[in-house]
């Protein structure tokens, strides 16, 4: 992480760190080391914490409905089994998400819909909406009709101007736009989807996403540096990072003038004084 030790708190008083310029602090699928991730007990409790957005993941069921949960297939997070393609709404909704919580959990929680998790922010805070990709035997897929089934459920929200729409199938964001110009879309950079050794790599990389029309970059932490930074604000681009778990590199994440954190520790915001 080039940034690392090199740069300077911009203005620092007492254990506070002033934002240089006001910064996105989303709590990652809710805040997931506070609360059963993706429930909304979590997005419950984000919305109690100094955040600006959540951030949650889609899913499809076998029958077209968008719910909030993180992997394909529902074992490790629920008292059930399948891949998410395979699976129905009635089934999916019968299921405890806090099945495996560390700790445990006072109350069974639903997988919730993304209506659910919208009604529930509006008018509070951003969501960041990552469309997941479907995946079986090894296989990624793109669940039928998702772009439009959220843009669907955005608009009926009435929520265009609070959602940013984010993923890591960059093709899928046009899309989005072509459907609904009035929302934001976001690209996720990892390493899986982007290889920051080959040649040209960051020239290239603003070239493509300049061409799917985002407002955001979302970078996995590991793969920033000062150069992707500068670099993408002389674009246009605002940057943001995931994930940032300690309040240290919280700290020094802001003070590297990134434009958003997403963090599993959403307390730890109130480091940062807006
Ligand atoms: O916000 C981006 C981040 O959530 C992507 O990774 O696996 O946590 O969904 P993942
Ligand atoms: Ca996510």
């Amino acid at each position: 992480m080039v940034l690392y030790g090199r740069e300077k708190i911009w203005h620092c008083k007492g254990e506070k760190t002033f934002m240089h310029h006001h910064i996105q602090r989303v709590a990652h699928r809710g805040g997931s080391h506070l609360a059963p991730e993706n429930t909304l007990a979590a997005f419950r409790n984000a919305l109690t914490l100094p955040i600006d957005a959540i951030e949650l993941d889609v899913h499809m069921t076998r029958d077209g409905h968008t719910v909030v949960f993180h992997d394909y297939t529902v074992e490790k997070r629920t008292n059930g089994s399948g891949n998410m393609l395979d699976l129905d709404f009635a089934y999916v909704r019968s299921l405890n998400a806090v099945a495996h919580f560390a700790g445990g959990w006072p109350e069974p929680q639903q997988i919730p819909t993304l209506r659910e998790v919208l009604e529930l922010a509006k008018g509070h805070v951003q969501v960041y909406i990552e469309i997941k990709a479907s995946k079986r035997n090894g296989i990624m897929g793109r669940y039928p009709n998702i772009a439009e089934t959220v843009v669907e459920e955005v608009r009926a929200a009435g929520m265009l101007d609070q959602v940013l729409v984010i993923s890591f199938d960059w093709t899928l964001l046009p899309l989005v736009k072509s459907l609904e110009p009035a929302l934001q879309t976001g690209a996720l950079v990892s390493d899986d989807v982007w290889n920051a050794r080959a040649e040209r790599a960051l020239p290239m990389l603003m070239e493509q996403l300049t061409m799917l029309g985002c407002k955001w970059i979302n970078v996995h932490r590991d793969l920033l540096t000062g150069e992707m930074l500068e670099t993408a604000h002389a674009h246009g681009f605002r940057l943001g990072i995931w994930t940032v778990n300690t309040e240290r590199a919280i700290r020094r994440f802001a003070a590297a003038g990134v434009d958003s954190l997403t963090s599993d520790r959403p307390d730890l915001f109130s480091a940062l004084q807006v």
